[in-house]
């Protein structure tokens, strides 16, 4: 048995702007898909077999012929990905193979700089027998729930709030399931879980999985990347 992962990776990256998609924006010479890519092929003890990435329709090619070196043993699958985030994954899954595999990651493109040891915890606790595995780090700000017209209606418990990150681990067909139904509104696959009334197991994440989201993301990855270099 082995784990398939999911690249979600075909986002515009609109807050991050620039020319080029954000996956395929370039970090220390490289782009933020090829360090997710290497990323999760580190984690030796996740026995990853194959990898399914959705990208920005039309670039399947040259994504395909860039990731070639980077995806090892694996085998290497490219799809075109969807309007939402959910229906770049909904597309992706459906190449993911169904024999042989008892995990599958969902892992965002731009979270590129995950440490082994998170992707080989969240694929552990599958194997462990969750269903549904998410890496979650706790947060630092005070929370507050606002209505309508900016007023505060609430102030949840900080100390059981989280932030959840990826890569996400799932049973295959758990997660084929959740992806069956209506995925609006859904920001993340354990959400889709969460509403088939699956309890969702967190891990330890890492402040290192931070979502390049804006332009100031970008040299704190620069930060890292010359962190581990050194
Ligand atoms: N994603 C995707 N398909 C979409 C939207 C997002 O595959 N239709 C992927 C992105 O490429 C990214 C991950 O989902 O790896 C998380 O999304 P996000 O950080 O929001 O990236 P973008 O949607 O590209 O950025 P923005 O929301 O700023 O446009
Ligand atoms: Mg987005």
């Amino acid at each position: 048995m082995s784990t398939a992962a999911i690249i979600p990776a075909a986002g515009l990256g609109l807050r991050l702007g620039g020319e080029a998609p954000k996956a395929l924006r370039e970090v220390g010479g490289e782009s933020l898909l090829v360090h997710a890519v290497r990323g999760l092929s580190a984690a030796t003890a996740a026995g990853l077999s194959c990898f399914v990435i959705a990208v920005p329709p039309g670039t399947e090619d040259a994504v395909g012929k860039l990731l070639g070196p980077y995806a090892g043993a694996a085998d290497l699958r490219i799809v075109a990905g969807g309007a939402e985030r959910a229906d770049s994954v909904r597309a992706a899954l459906e190449l993911v193979p169904v024999d042989g595999i008892d995990c599958v990651l969902v892992h965002d493109a731009a979270r590129s700089f995950v440490p082994v040891a998170v992707i080989e915890r969240v694929v552990a606790a599958v194997r462990g027998g969750a269903p549904a595995v998410v890496p979650v780090i706790p947060v630092t700000d005070t929370i507050k729930r606002v209505g309508a017209h900016g007023e505060v209606l609430e102030t949840p418990d900080r100390s059981a709030l989280v932030a959840v990150q990826t890569p996400q681990g799932f049973d295959p067909e758990l997660l084929r399931k959740a992806h069956a139904g209506n995925a609006d509104g859904a920001t993340d696959d354990a959400m889709l879980c969460e509403r088939l009334g699956i309890t969702v197991q967190t891990v330890e994440g890492s402040e290192d999985a931070f979502k390049v989201t804006r332009p100031r993301d970008l040299l704190l990855a620069e930060w890292i990347l010359a962190e581990r270099h050194q």
